[in-house]
């Protein structure tokens, strides 16, 4: 056992979690939080004009107010997202809010978009040097009106546009009230339009729930071809319960092991349906053979939140180190000669 689960991890969980949470990123935005970088050619690839030195980010939520940004490499990510971003500062729910299930590897959150506030967002990124590329992810502001939606994206997406590597509407939260509405085809083409309308050019991605039914999730796809969008992010938190040795009766979304099966499902449709897009897999990642299953599955990329709490700082390197190890014994030379490769013969190296 290592440092981190036999010192660190107990200490931590002896915490409240989202005291926990800010304890941790106060060690790792100070830079005090070691861990090795792992490099291997194997895993570098250029997507939408970018170099990833490696697939694995980190996810939305963990470093929402950017206040750590130039960390994450050091921590052996190959790209992070910061966010949900909303465009004015808003406290969330109220706590607790964050709930750990460790017999199930698990988390329950309904942290509801707290939020820095784009401005403030913005200011941190044009200070920081990430060395990877960072993705920014968007979001709507509690009090704003479903129908003003779009303005709330677009406000923040002209605040922090040229400060992201690429773009993410999140539609998907399970935390604030209607907000899985806009994934539906009308409202989620006019927040794209609105986005658009400041600036065409940025990669932008969508960022779907695990709990759509397969024809909303058709939908989603006939919304991507039709706003060119760069790709999808597959999933966010589930608002099921399965999988679980006991259901603790919180509301909110479930990450981490209980999710993978249904995350994957999600994925795989996609793969399958739409593979001119580019895929982000997240969802349930606690070992290096879930990372390679959502390449396998098709993803050029992956993100992980809840197998880094159970993990610890160490754990991205790990991941990689297994990822790199099996795809040196299966012979495979790069990412896209995996990727794929637990999907239909038919859809295979599309
Ligand atoms: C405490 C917590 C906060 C999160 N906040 C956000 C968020 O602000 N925006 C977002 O798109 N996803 C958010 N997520 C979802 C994660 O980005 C990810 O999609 C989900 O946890 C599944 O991945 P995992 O099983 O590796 O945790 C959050 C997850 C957790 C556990």
């Amino acid at each position: 056992m290592g440092f981190y689960e036999s010192v660190a991890r107990p200490l931590l969980f002896r915490l409240d979690p989202e005291t926990a949470h800010g304890a941790a990123m106060s060690i790792i935005a100070s830079g005090l939080a070691g861990a090795r970088e792992f490099q291997s050619p194997l895993l570098e690839q250029e997507l939408f004009g970018k170099r990833f030195p490696n697939p694995l980010g980190l996810a939305a939520g963990f470093d929402k107010n950017a206040v750590a940004v130039p960390q994450w490499r050091r921590l052996g990510f190959g790209f992070i997202e910061v966010g949900t971003v909303t465009p004015r500062p808003q406290p969330g729910n109220p706590r607790p809010r964050l709930f750990r299930l460790p017999a199930d590897k698990a988390l329950i959150n309904r942290m509801g978009f707290n939020s820095d506030g784009a401005e403030a967002v913005a200011s941190r990124l044009r200070a920081a040097r990430a060395g990877i590329p960072v993705g920014v992810n968007l979001g709507k502001t509690k009090a704003t009106p479903l129908e003003q939606a779009p303005e709330d994206y677009r406000e923040s997406f002209r605040l922090l546009r040229s400060l992201g590597d690429y773009f993410v509407v999140n539609v998907s939260s399970p935390n604030t009230p209607g907000l899985r509405q806009l994934q539906e085809k009308g409202p989620l083409l006019e927040i794209l339009a609105a986005i658009r309308e400041i600036d065409a050019t940025p990669p932008l991605f969508v960022k779907i729930a695990p709990d759509l039914e397969w024809d909303a999730l058709d939908e989603v796809l006939e919304v991507a071809r039709e706003a060119r969008l760069t790709g999808l992010i597959a999933t966010n938190t589930t608002l099921g319960r399965d999988g679980l040795s006991a259901d603790p009766g919180e509301a909110g979304g479930l990450s981490g092991a209980p999710l993978r099966a249904k995350s994957n499902s999600v994925l795989r449709h996609i793969a399958e349906c739409a593979p001119e897009l580019i895929l982000v897999g997240v969802g349930g990642i606690m070992s290096s053979d879930d990372l390679y299953e959502k390449i396998a599955l098709g993803a050029h990329l992956a993100q992980i939140y809840t197998g880094w709490i159970y993990g610890g700082p160490g754990s991205a390197a790990a991941l990689l180190v297994g990822l790199a190890a099996r795809m040196a014994r299966e012979g495979a030379q790069s990412l896209q000669e995996i990727r794929g490769s637990a999907l239909a013969a038919s859809v295979r190296g599309t």
